[in-house]
């Protein structure tokens, strides 16, 4: 008999959807639900090539959010960031907001305090590529996303882009 419940790839939420811009929910108490998203979401992640992803992508507007650098996967809920430093410019993409990429400014070096998936608290340092990645989703969890750090040209494009989308 199977005991574990059979994981589902979930859609993603592109922009401009609504869900996108509301800020999500801290999770007070874990429940099996939240346990089930997480795997879900990193499922759906891994299946899309992505780095990371946050629940409000997948239509879910809670704080949790999940990430794989290369170092193995990483589960977080209700994370904060408590203590930044550097600064670093990186083009980003993200999977809300096919076929767009930002340059963005963002502290090199963080410390999160969050939950694990077991609802653990937990203090994790990250740097480099995790730590955007991070604070990326971080951003999806206060309703920001990559085209609000876009200069005036490039958002004309994507304007002038997703009006040619609903025309085709
Ligand atoms: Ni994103």
């Amino acid at each position: 008999m199977e005991q574990n419940k059979q994981k589902n790839i979930l859609e993603i939420k592109r922009y401009p959807d609504s869900i996108l811009r509301k800020k999500s929910l801290s999770i007070s108490e874990i429940m099996l639900k939240d346990v089930e998203l997480l795997e879900d979401m990193l499922l759906t992640m891994y299946t899309l090539n992505g780095i990371g992803l946050a629940a409000p992508q997948v239509g879910c507007s809670v704080q949790i959010i999940v990430a794989d650098v290369g170092e193995g996967p990483i589960k977080l809920i209700n994370p904060r960031i408590v203590k930044a430093k550097g600064e670093d410019k990186l083009t980003e993409g993200c999977l809300s907001v096919p076929d767009i990429n930002v340059d963005v400014k963002r502290p090199y070096e963080i410390i999160i305090e969050a939950l694990n998936g077991k609802g653990e608290p937990v203090e994790i340092k990250a740097d480099g590529l995790l730590a955007r990645v991070i604070q990326h989703e971080i951003d999806h969890l206060k309703g920001r996303l990559i085209v609000d750090y876009m200069g005036m040209i490039d958002k004309m494009k994507l304007m002038k882009l997703n009006k040619n989308r609903r025309q085709s």
